[in-house]
């Protein structure tokens, strides 16, 4: 494929943004880069420690430094954390950089993926299914805001996906460069 300069994935906790993005990487050819990996990499914390000194709020801020970094290279496939799309700036900066894929994904599907996840602040409560629902209530608009294509992660493995998403960003380009 004749891939755009730079593939952004978006979608809630547990919709395979990074191992669907490092295999679509592997497929086109490009580097994989994703936002949570790296900014605990340069904060050499995990990102519940994060959470834990900083609050969300100091986690957010930090998520768009490194995705406003991130996206200014093209030639790669950056994944991002679930929450990223929260951020008009994140949104827009997004859009405009790069071609935006959002994972829809079904709660139950996530719930699965996600399960014995120690890692993620935001699923450490009692009733993570009430907590996955409200966060889709909240963000869903927003993804669909953001997002140029939108795949469903339901059916087919990850190579499949991979592949699903190339031919939605095919069709996507076929379309955009007629309009
Ligand atoms: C979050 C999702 C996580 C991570 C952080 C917050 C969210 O990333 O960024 O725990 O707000 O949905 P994943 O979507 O990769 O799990």
């Amino acid at each position: 494929m004749d891939h755009p300069p730079l593939i952004v994935l978006i979608g809630p906790m547990g919709a395979g943004k990074s191992s669907i993005g490092r295999q679509l990487a592997r497929q086109l050819g490009c580097d994989f880069v994703d936002s949570d990996r790296e900014l605990e990499h340069r904060t050499g914390v995990d990102i519940p420690v994060i959470f834990e000194i900083e609050g969300e709020e100091g986690f957010r801020r930090r998520e768009k430094a490194v995705i406003e970094d991130l996206s200014e290279c093209g030639d790669r496939v950056l994944a991002t954390g679930g929450g990223a799309i929260l951020d008009p700036d994140t949104r827009r900066i997004l859009r405009h950089r790069g071609v935006v894929v959002y994972l829809q994904t079904a709660i139950e599907e996530q719930l699965r993926r996600t399960r014995r996840d120690r890692n993620r602040p935001l699923l450490q409560t009692a009733d993570p299914e009430t907590r996955l629902r409200q966060l889709m209530a909240e963000r869903e608009p927003l993804y669909r805001e953001t997002a140029h294509v939108v795949v469903d992660t339901g059916a087919g493995g990850v190579p499949q996906l991979a592949k699903e998403i190339i031919q939605a960003l095919e069709g996507w380009k076929a379309e955009h460069d007629g309009s």
